[in-house]
């Protein structure tokens, strides 16, 4: 309704707002609990992730992407390429596989560079990729051929990002890059900075996703490149410097609609009145404070750091408050899985979050997801989130998403929250 009054009045308008449709597919973890293979993958995880965490030099992302379940498409070049990615608010690059991205080394073919262990145990990452007994990077990935792009523009520099679970990794590029896919209503950002990936780690096997679509802030930014969003609020391409984030409910159906995306302005069609704004405390996440928590018969006011962050699935809390929360709940620790486990069925109270002056109820509906084995049991989603010391020590992932619309005001440094009005 919006777009349309908008362009009426302003006629050949060059700001807009612009509404992007999400995907729901099923997360990876789902996938890897059914066939059996989530707990050694885990084990394996996290020893990566001690020793990538002791290396300083090396910034490591929060997300590692593989209980994610919602995806949307964007498009690169001209004409334009079309790619599927996770739009991240706790990350500030985007890449996408190159064109490159699988010419395999020489030397794979050892077995520990088959199946899903590769990315820990093989010498060569780049033997880690995304097909068929894991020897060929990036398989079933779209991947951008610059050649074929009339608006490309070389850039030279190299790009590293570090996940629990592996690595992305190849050089920069820039072009235009547009915000919805093919056909769809469009953001549209010439002169974009994004990675190019040579070499994939098999976190992406079998996942119907090419990449990431940071939506953080350039401080976070590997290489300090200007994230797109960015980039289209500094060159005046939106209506108003800030995007709202609409989540619907996870369920046991995969490949339907997952939600929205409104770049330029607040999503009125589903959210309900805007609560409040909390100013961030630091805009390099999206992290503010967050005052208190209750859950059954556990509180605290103690007061804590937090990031918004869509590409997160569940609640990371501080060990200790996980814990309590766990079990004032009723959810059971399954330290194979690395989740609380949940009859799906469960009556269970709402996890209050008070931020600024607002309490913010998490109603089971977004609070219980589904596990992906077939059986009765579900997931309560908060988890322990070790921060190692520093940054933001709670990550209100997708639950408190779902529930309640996020406004991503990077213009006025702050976050609103407004509810959602899906039933
Ligand atoms: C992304 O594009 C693919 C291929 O055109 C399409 O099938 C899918 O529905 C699109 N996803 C979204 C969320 O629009
Ligand atoms: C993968 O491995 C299986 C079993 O070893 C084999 O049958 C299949 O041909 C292999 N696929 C490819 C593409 O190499």
């Amino acid at each position: 309704m919006r777009t349309v009054l908008l362009l009426a009045v302003l006629g050949c308008a060059v700001s807009a707002l612009v509404q992007v449709p999400l995907q729901k597919v099923e997360p990876i973890r789902n996938r890897m609990i059914r066939e059996g293979t989530w707990a050694e993958y885990r084990k394996k995880k996290d020893i990566r992730t001690l020793m990538i965490s002791k290396d300083a030099s090396v910034p490591q992302q929060v997300n590692d992407y593989e209980d994610e379940a919602y995806i949307g498409n964007i498009t690169i070049g001209t004409p334009e390429q079309q790619f599927t990615v996770i739009l991240d608010t706790g990350s500030a690059n985007l890449w996408i596989p190159d064109i490159t991205c699988g010419t395999k080394p020489g030397n794979c073919n050892q077995g520990a560079c088959k199946g899903a262990l590769c990315q820990f145990e093989c010498p060569d990452q780049a033997c880690c990729g995304a097909g068929p007994n894991y020897t060929d990077s990036c398989l079933q990935q779209n991947k951008f051929d610059a050649s074929k792009s009339s608006t490309y523009v070389k850039n030279g520099r190299n790009f590293i990002i570090e996940y629990g679970t592996g690595s992305a990794k190849g050089f920069l590029g820039q072009d235009t890059v547009r915000f919805g896919g093919i056909g769809q209503a469009q953001l549209v950002v010439p002169n974009t900075v994004f990675g190019q990936a040579t070499s994939l780690a098999a976190f992406f096997e079998g996942q119907p996703l090419d990449g990431i679509l940071g939506l953080a802030f350039q401080t976070i930014a590997v290489d300090q490149v200007t994230p797109p969003f960015i980039n289209a609020i500094n060159q005046n391409l939106v209506d108003q410097p800030l995007f709202t984030v609409f989540l619907e409910h996870e369920g046991d159906a995969n490949n339907v609609p997952g939600g929205v995306y409104t770049y330029g302005g607040i999503d009125t069609t589903n959210c309900g009145p805007l609560i409040a704004y909390q100013p961030l405390s630091s805009a390099t996440y999206y992290q503010f404070k967050m005052s208190a928590v209750k859950a059954g018969s556990y509180s605290s006011n103690k007061g804590w750091q937090v990031i918004s962050d869509t590409g997160t699935s569940l609640l990371g809390a501080p060990q200790a408050v996980a814990t309590a929360i766990g079990s004032a709940l009723g959810g059971t620790w399954n330290a194979d899985y690395g989740v609380y486990i949940i009859p799906c069925a469960a009556q269970i109270g709402s996890i209050d979050l008070t931020i600024g002056s607002n309490v913010y109820s998490i109603q089971p509906k977004n609070s219980i997801v589904p596990l992906g084995d077939g059986s009765s049991n579900c997931i309560l989603t908060i988890f322990p989130f070790n921060n190692f010391g520093f940054g933001p020590s709670w990550i209100l992932g997708d639950p408190f998403i779902r529930q309640y619309c996020n406004i991503y005001d990077v213009g006025n440094q702050q976050v609103g929250f407004a509810p959602s009005l899906q039933k």
